[in-house]
């Protein structure tokens, strides 16, 4: 295996660069998490989809603002980085990523849900 492979170790393909738009959120499901891809000045952001508030698959639905992503239903907002509230608060998981030869990779765990 090359160390090019190896450096991908845990993650998975969900999509190509050019199927991503700018500050316009897709949803995917890897090893059974719901994820929300996010595409904001050239830079990849993944967080979980599931908004906390009512635990509704909304997050790839919401809008930019800033470095967060704003929950359409109510408003909630995340940061692209780390999926935290603006106080700090946990908010959502955000997962790794990374783009190699214009395909788009994660890293996902699976987790076990507490709801
Ligand atoms: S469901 Fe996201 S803010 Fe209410």
């Amino acid at each position: 295996m090359s160390s090019d492979n190896d450096s991908l170790k845990g993650f998975q393909r969900i999509c190509s660069l050019k199927d991503l738009h700018e500050n316009v959120g897709k949803r995917f499901i890897v090893n059974d998490v719901e994820i929300a891809v996010f595409l904001v000045n050239k830079k990849i952001f993944v967080l979980n989809n599931i908004c906390p508030h009512q635990h509704s698959a909304l997050i790839y639905d919401g809008f930019i603002e800033d470095e967060f992503v704003v929950c359409p239903a109510h408003g909630w907002m995340f940061n692209l980085e780390s999926g935290k509230t603006p106080t700090g608060g946990r908010g959502l998981e955000a997962y790794e990523s990374t783009i190699v030869e214009g395909e788009v990779y994660v890293k996902v765990e699976e987790k076990k849900y507490s709801w």
